[in-house]
């Protein structure tokens, strides 16, 4: 019986020792929560509508394709009819796809980089109101509302056609002041394309980085465009300085044609 009585005094420590590890494993948990904060120093309000106009949307599949840049694939993220639809909208106003100029080029200096053609489309333009609801499921996927958003850049690359590789921010060094930056860029293929065309992403996982890249060249991480699938990358870190590795490029399509809109999210809300 007296061994009994020693073994609960000894005990005691153990409670206390047991609890404050516990109590240690609380705060470090919390302190892990709360320190999380530095990862979102770019304002973007969270509170998005959970449903589109129809309130049909609660799910959005998606896949990681990269961590470096920040790549996401989301399969069957608009319909065949509404591909189609957006397509049509397009063909009639289509124009040679224009660059923004860097300070000191000149049109005749860039014309073969980008050989498509293409036309801006906003959500105003659109009474059929197709393009505001493919733009509340950008908001719903992607987290960042919609006045960040450019209109819809819609494009189509025919037989060579191709986008050689660029950044989607808009250096001030290069381009002058800017009010806010491209953030992100969301990529809706419209049509399938048979051969090429492909989104390439030649500095994928850090690969081509030496200085040795031709800017024309197709390498890289390449995503095929399948019709109603889309693209969602990260052009910025999240301190706000800009990732290299999120260069991009279109390979020259080799058989069919490639439609794609192509949207730009700002990191503040955008005024055209
Ligand atoms: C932003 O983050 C990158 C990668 O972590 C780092 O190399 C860079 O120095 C940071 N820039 C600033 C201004 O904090």
């Amino acid at each position: 019986m007296r061994s009994y009585g020693k073994e609960k005094k000894l005990r005691f420590p153990y409670v206390f020792m047991a609890c404050c590890f516990f109590l240690a494993i609380i705060g470090f948990t919390f302190f892990n929560l709360f320190s999380q904060r530095i990862f979102s120093e770019i304002p973007i309000r969270r509170s998005v509508n959970q449903e589109t106009r129809d309130g049909s949307v609660s799910n959005i599949p998606f896949q990681v394709l990269s961590w470096k840049p920040r790549i996401f694939y989301l399969p069957n993220f608009a319909t065949k009819q509404q591909c189609e639809a957006l397509i049509n909208m397009a063909k009639p106003k289509l124009k040679p796809s224009l660059l923004a100029q860097k300070i000191g080029e000149t049109a005749e200096s860039i014309q073969n980089v980008r050989t498509s053609t293409g036309v801006f489309i906003s959500a105003d333009e659109d009474e059929s109101g197709l393009i505001a609801s493919i733009e509340e499921k950008i908001a719903i996927a992607t987290r960042v509302p919609r006045d960040h958003y450019e209109s819809f850049n819609i494009l189509r690359y025919k037989l060579r056609q191709k986008y050689d590789s660029h950044h989607d921010v808009l250096d001030p060094a290069e381009y002058g002041a800017q009010k806010s930056q491209r953030l992100a860029s969301f990529l809706l293929y419209l049509s399938s394309v048979e051969e090429g065309g492909e989104t390439m992403f030649p500095f994928e996982d850090e690969r081509n980085m030496d200085g040795s890249y031709d800017y024309m060249k197709c390498t890289g991480m390449r995503v095929k465009p399948r019709r109603g699938d889309a693209i969602f990358f990260y052009n910025l870190l999240p301190n706000g300085t800009i990732d290299e590795r999120s260069l991009h490029g279109s390979c020259p399509v080799i058989k069919g044609e490639k439609w794609v809109a192509t949207k730009w999210i700002r990191d503040q809300p955008y005024e055209d």
